[in-house]
């Protein structure tokens, strides 16, 4: 059969899904992941096999895995699940990941191989498909030795869990099947994965091209006793425990067709369950026993991991979801701040202090990335210290959710501890982690509420307590408006405070300075600062470039509705470097200060503002005005 998809309905490929899984049934299933950079032969590698090994067929897995699940098939329909089941949650939110999956099979086992791009930008691609694989096949070209991607690709992999590499070296004929070059890189690649946690590393001189060693064993490499790739896939101990561990469930729809039906829909991640089971549901720690499983019409005797089923329990609780019915007598964690891995696989940086949407199990959370810890030198290993996160980046952050999840660390269970990162605006994914640890919040803190609240405080001098958020340009006269505003309100007897960037750069904020990561900072102090004085009951007027659109929300979110108002001072660049009143973005010009906002480093323009007004045709006056009326 051709190496190319064909053009399905899903009722055809969902015959041949079935009729391949009966055939399959008695084989046991290797999932593994190839991964190489973009010319190291993976194609073709991928292509010999799947043609020497007479492939039953391949697809785009998306719309086979979306079928048999809304029609509920039986039994096989596991296999097909797991390999997408991290995914869900993504496709839900439109987000297409570029993993390809293909299925095979020999006589001895089945495959699934998870094939992704090879670029640098597309680590995304392989978290996502290695997150289930058994074996991880390293490609690496002979004529090239080891490249950072090898490294980073093997580190990923040991992140994942992964246990069992296979270093392909492939490409031999290139070196004229040189028994020396293979040996070297070998010994280098031992050398780096010792602060790896692989088990095993089987290392295979190849030809994915001439098909030395691929399956069957090559005359040219008399020096070589080890296994064929093909041979070590059918051959290679693995096992898995989901089976023994305890019940996990997380939710995924609370299926209630009419008053006298309660279900919760989803996928066993871990354990088993059988009616009669005491189950928790946690966040809230309900406790329940499983009355039905329900797959499709039927009634189960007892529900495996991976499969797709539909619980129904002996009385109401409350259950949405997200959730995840546990074990009750071995219920997993639940917190709010974690110690995490994580890939950073957007090209806009990660910022400490900024927020994203956290995809975990069949939930989303907000989550803010409030500590780098470190970065990884990825050829060495060592430990950078950072405070934001680039493309490709791999390292330690702790995240901070807006609410606790129940979650088990990754290494205990995949699909319990691994997440992705979704920026909230553009909806990309922007990183991928594994939950290490909870960290406890520091525990004896306690909000005290106070009898003197900001209401009263506010009352007693007559005004209620607000930010007006000015955002623009250097020279947009956001300074200057702002004088002009106090000055009004405090000839009204109100009570008003400017927090203005050039001023508090000078104090709170002196440690600060203009890189992305700083700004980012920079306003989120400045907002928290802003939010006590409302507490206090005063009128702030900020004054601040604040470009990024995601720390002016981050501001917003800290108040009430009626207590931010963002006033956007509009004007276009060239007027603002007309006005020049500092002289700043001359200097900017000269290249003598770098990051300067309009120049080298973006603003980004609001869109959601209260208030817009053009500095560049109003006069102060107007502008003033303009923003007492709205206020
Ligand atoms: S923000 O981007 O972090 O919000 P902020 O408003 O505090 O900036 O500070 C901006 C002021 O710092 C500008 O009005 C200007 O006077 C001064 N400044 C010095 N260097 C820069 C720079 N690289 N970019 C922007 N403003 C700068």
């Amino acid at each position: 059969m051709s190496d190319t998809a064909e053009v399905l309905s899903s009722q055809e490929l969902e015959l041949r899904v079935q009729s391949y899984i009966d055939t399959q049934a008695n084989l046991d299933l290797l999932r593994f992941i190839t991964c190489g950079s973009v010319d190291d032969g993976k194609s073709t590698l991928i292509g010999r096999m799947l043609y020497e090994a007479q492939m039953i067929f391949e697809d785009q897995v998306t719309s086979l895995q979306a079928d048999s699940k809304r029609q509920g098939t039986q039994g096989g329909e596991i296999d097909f699940a797991l390999l997408v089941d991290g995914l869900s949650a993504e496709r839900e939110q439109g987000i297409t990941i570029d993993v390809a999956y293909r299925f095979f099979s020999t006589d001895h086992r089945k495959f699934i191989v998870a094939d992704t791009p090879g670029h640098e930008q597309y680590t995304r691609n392989m978290v996502t498909g290695a997150s289930t694989a058994d074996v991880a096949v390293i490609l690496v070209d002979a004529s090239q030795g080891l490249l950072t991607q090898t490294r980073r690709h093997s580190f990923i992999a040991s992140l994942l869990g992964i246990k069992n590499v296979v270093l392909a070296v492939n490409k031999m004929d290139l070196v004229n099947y040189d028994e020396n070059v293979f040996n070297q890189i070998v010994s280098d690649y031992e050398t780096f994965a010792k602060q790896l946690t692989f088990d095993r590393i089987t290392a295979i001189p190849l030809s994915a091209l001439k098909g030395d060693n691929v399956i069957e064993r090559s005359g040219a490499t008399n020096w070589y006793s080890g296994p064929t790739l093909l041979g070590f896939l059918e051959s290679v101990d693995i096992h898995r425990d989901e089976d023994t561990q305890p019940f996990r469930f997380p939710v995924q729809w609370v299926n209630r067709p009419n008053s006298d039906f309660r279900g919760f829909a989803g996928t066993v991640v871990a354990g088993s369950v059988v009616p009669g089971d005491d189950v928790r549901v946690l966040p809230s720690g309900e406790t329940a026993k499983v009355d039905e499983i329900i797959l499709h019409h039927d009634k189960l005797h007892k529900a495996h991991t991976d499969q797709a089923v539909t619980l129904t329990l002996d009385r109401e609780v409350d259950v949405s979801r997200g959730n995840v019915i546990v074990a009750a007598d071995s219920p997993c964690e639940v917190a709010d701040q974690f110690d995490t891995s994580l890939v950073w696989m957007d090209s806009e940086e990660g910022y400490v202090g900024r927020s994203y949407w956290m995809m975990i199990g069949t939930t989303r959370v907000n989550a803010t990335l409030t500590d780098v810890k470190f970065r990884y030198n990825i050829n060495t290993l060592e430990h950078l210290s950072a405070r934001s996160f680039g493309l490709n980046d791999i390292g330690r952050v702790t995240l901070t959710l807006d609410q606790p999840i129940a979650f088990d660390p990754y290494l205990v269970n995949k699909a319990m501890g691994a997440f992705v990162l979704i920026d909230r605006y553009t909806h990309a994914t922007v990183g991928a982690g594994m939950i290490n640890f909870a960290l406890r919040r520091a525990k004896n803190i306690h909000r005290h509420s106070h009898v003197v609240d900001k209401q009263a405080r506010a009352a007693l001098k007559g005004q209620k307590g607000k930010v007006i958020w000015m955002t623009g340009l250097s020279g947009s006269g956001k300074s200057t408006i702002a004088n002009g505003v106090e000055q009004a309100l405090h000839a009204q007897g109100k009570h008003t405070f400017i927090l203005d960037g050039d001023n508090v750069r000078h104090g709170l904020n002196q440690d600060l300075g203009f890189t992305d990561a700083d700004r980012v900072e920079n306003i989120r102090r400045t907002a928290e600062v802003a939010k006590l004085m409302v507490e206090a009951g005063l009128i702030v007027i900020t004054a601040f470039i604040s470009p990024f659109r995601s720390e002016r929300d981050m501001a917003r979110a800290l108040f009430e509705d009626d207590e931010f108002v963002e006033v956007f001072l509009d004007v276009p660049l060239e007027v603002a470097e007309q006005r020049d009143p500092k002289g700043l973005y001359r200097k900017a010009r000269r290249g003598e200060l770098p990051h300067f906002t309009g120049i080298d480093s973006p603003y980004e323009t609001p869109e959601t503002a209260e208030l817009r007004i053009p500095t560049g045709e109003m006069s102060l006056e107007e502008s003033v005005e303009q923003v007492l009326k709205y206020v």
